[in-house]
């Protein structure tokens, strides 16, 4: 009997030990796994600067788990990168997911490939900045027209109808950068406002900064600096800032994320930050509508408001047709 009992309790010990080597199920993960129904692909253009962190970001908080255990996200960044955003959205073509969030670097170039999956029957939300045709379910951002025009009203009214102005331009092959120009332009019309030098920065703030370095050695006299994004501005600010000059020059921007453009305009950088949203939540919500059947308009447009040091703390001001 004592033998037996001995036997028994080295089998007990020996299974024991066996289990507690074994991989334990992770209970969490393979009920989320259970729960999830549709991927979603995110094709982000480059997560180089500030404000594609925060769409980023805010795509996460409205598609978190705990809310929408339904969904899950992928993330893929083209580092600023045409031809790698392109292989991207064709790896989610063929790895088939379920609908597709692009906020494309280009129009024309990623144009193509958005097709090819909205006619392989995968939904796909073009965010921010647009692609050429019709060829996507929809398109979510802010009007970038109606931003640029009221950025060059804003701007008459503070010069006082005249003075020299540099423009620095996002990236002319994207649409938001087209729509703030010629915006801008159609705002400042008729008036005494001269832009005396206009760059490409491609939205980014080492070439704003170097731009504005060639501004400020041709241009003795310059009142205002327009860059389509905050980031550009701030480059162009510290190149001001370099030359001892950046108490004579207004500085004023675009997107107004509380992080940077608005911190910027309570810090007197700039003098007016037009916001620009990411979409981010917009994109996650109008995707689920789509994904549980439900019709997408082809155009949402978000509303945007604007910051000075006079409203600011008042929460901005929203802009009006
Ligand atoms: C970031 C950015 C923003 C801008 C948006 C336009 O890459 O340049 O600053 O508002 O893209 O598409």
């Amino acid at each position: 009997m004592r033998k037996h009992g001995a036997i028994l309790i080295t089998i007990l010990i020996i299974v024991l030990i066996a289990f507690a080597g074994c991989p334990k199920k992770n209970p969490e993960k393979s009920a989320e796994s259970a729960k999830t129904k549709w991927t979603i692909g995110m094709s982000q253009c480059n997560l180089g600067e500030p404000w594609r962190v925060q769409m980023n970001a805010d795509i996460k908080s409205a598609a978190d788990a705990d809310k929408h255990p339904e969904i899950k996200v992928i993330y893929k960044d083209a580092q600023n990168d045409t031809l790698k955003q392109r292989s991207q959205m064709e790896e989610f073509i063929s790895a088939g997911v379920n609908l597709i969030i692009i906020s494309p670097k280009e129009a024309a170039p990623l144009t193509p490939v958005v097709a090819q999956a909205y006619q392989k029957g995968i939904p796909v939300i073009v965010l921010d900045r647009q692609v050429l045709g019709d060829q996507y379910t929809c398109f979510i951002g802010a009007d970038n027209k109606k931003i640029g025009k009221a950025a060059g009203k804003w701007i008459v009214n503070k010069l006082g109808g005249k003075g020299s102005v540099v423009e620095l331009m996002g990236l002319m092959t994207s649409t938001p950068g087209q729509d703030r120009h010629s915006g801008f332009r159609d705002g400042i019309k008729g008036n005494d406002v001269n832009v005396i030098f206009e760059a490409d920065m491609k939205w980014l703030e080492p070439d704003a900064r170097k731009e504005m370095e060639s501004a400020l050695a041709r241009f003795d006299k310059i009142d205002l600096v327009y860059a389509h994004n905050d980031h550009g501005a701030h480059g162009a600010y510290l190149a001001a800032q370099a030359a001892g000059r950046e108490k004579n020059i207004i500085f004023v921007g675009i997107d107004a994320l509380p992080q940077e453009g608005q911190a910027y305009v309570k810090q007197g950088i700039l003098q007016a930050s037009f916001e620009y949203p990411t979409g981010g939540k917009e994109a996650i919500e109008l995707g689920l509508n789509i994904l549980n059947g439900k019709k997408a308009e082809k155009e949402v447009t978000l509303s945007s408001r604007f910051f000075t040091k006079d409203n600011i703390d008042a929460g901005g001001e929203l802009l009006k047709d």
